[in-house]
């Protein structure tokens, strides 16, 4: 089986249907990119992927394991969100708290926190004010916090939604590292057609609560299918 994989999810609010019978399997150690317009429910489905909702109806099996909601899976999967929130506090602060709260002994978090810091680039900067650095540095910050925790499965809401090109591209470089240096499977969304072509493995395009086609990202993109697909890497599709 699949290292994820989701069959018939679908998600309600009051009349809008967020998503409607969305099945889709992703390998282990993938980039796999969910992409469409605004209001498509790309939110919703990275939500319940990190069981941070429930969906009215479908199944969902996480390595092997058929998810409950109820159990104690949180622990492998984290997700990082379009604007990141910073704790009022120090850089190395802002890493180190989910180690701390797990009550890892002092000097494992030190090295791990400057192992993760050294991968997003932000080796240095452990005594700055989280609060106080660029997007860019936030967004990095928010990665380190994430990945300390060594999650099998990283949960990306378009990370670079609000971020410039230059970072941006640092972004996704950081992204490639991690897939090559852990053992992370990464899901993220986006609207921005080339960053999905850039980044990611396969795609997976939702259209109105439906995945309309998924593939290796080059065919998709070279020979997309679909027609809806087709008009939206064409810019057409509103
Ligand atoms: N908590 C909620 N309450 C009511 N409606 C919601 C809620 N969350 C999402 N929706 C609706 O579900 C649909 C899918 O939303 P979702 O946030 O998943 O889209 P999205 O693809 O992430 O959009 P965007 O690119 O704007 O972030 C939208 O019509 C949205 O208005
Ligand atoms: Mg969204």
């Amino acid at each position: 089986m699949s290292f994820i994989k989701v069959i018939g999810l679908t998600k309600s609010y009051s009349d809008t249907k967020a998503l409607d019978n969305v099945s889709l399997e992703i390998e282990k150690g993938e980039i796999f990119c969910i992409m469409g317009h605004s209001g498509a429910g790309k939110t919703t489905l990275l939500r319940i992927l990190a069981l941070l909702e429930k969906p009215d109806s479908g199944e969902y099996y996480f390595d092997g394991t058929k998810v409950d909601w109820n159990d104690n899976l949180r622990k492998s999967i984290t997700m990082i969100f379009q604007i990141p929130v910073m704790f009022n506090t120090t850089v190395f602060k802002n890493v180190a708290y989910g180690l701390k709260i797990r009550n890892y002994p002092k000097n494992e978090i030190r090295k791990k926190v400057k192992e993760v810091l050294e991968l997003v680039g932000l080796q240095g900067y452990e005594n700055r004010k989280a609060k106080s650095l660029s997007g860019g540095e936030k967004q990095r910050v928010a990665i380190a916090r994430a990945i300390v925790l060594e999650p099998k499965l990283l949960l990306m809401d378009e990370p670079t939604a609000n971020l410039d090109p230059t970072n941006s591209a640092i972004i996704e470089e950081i992204v490639r590292e991690i897939v090559r240096e852990k053992e992370t499977t990464i899901v993220f969304s986006t609207h921005n057609l080339f960053q999905a072509k850039r980044l990611a493995h396969r795609v997976a395009h939702i259209y109105k609560g439906k995945i309309v086609e998924v593939g290796d990202t080059k065919e998709v993109f070279e020979n997309p299918k679909n027609e809806l697909t087709k008009k939206f890497i064409n810019g057409e599709l509103f």
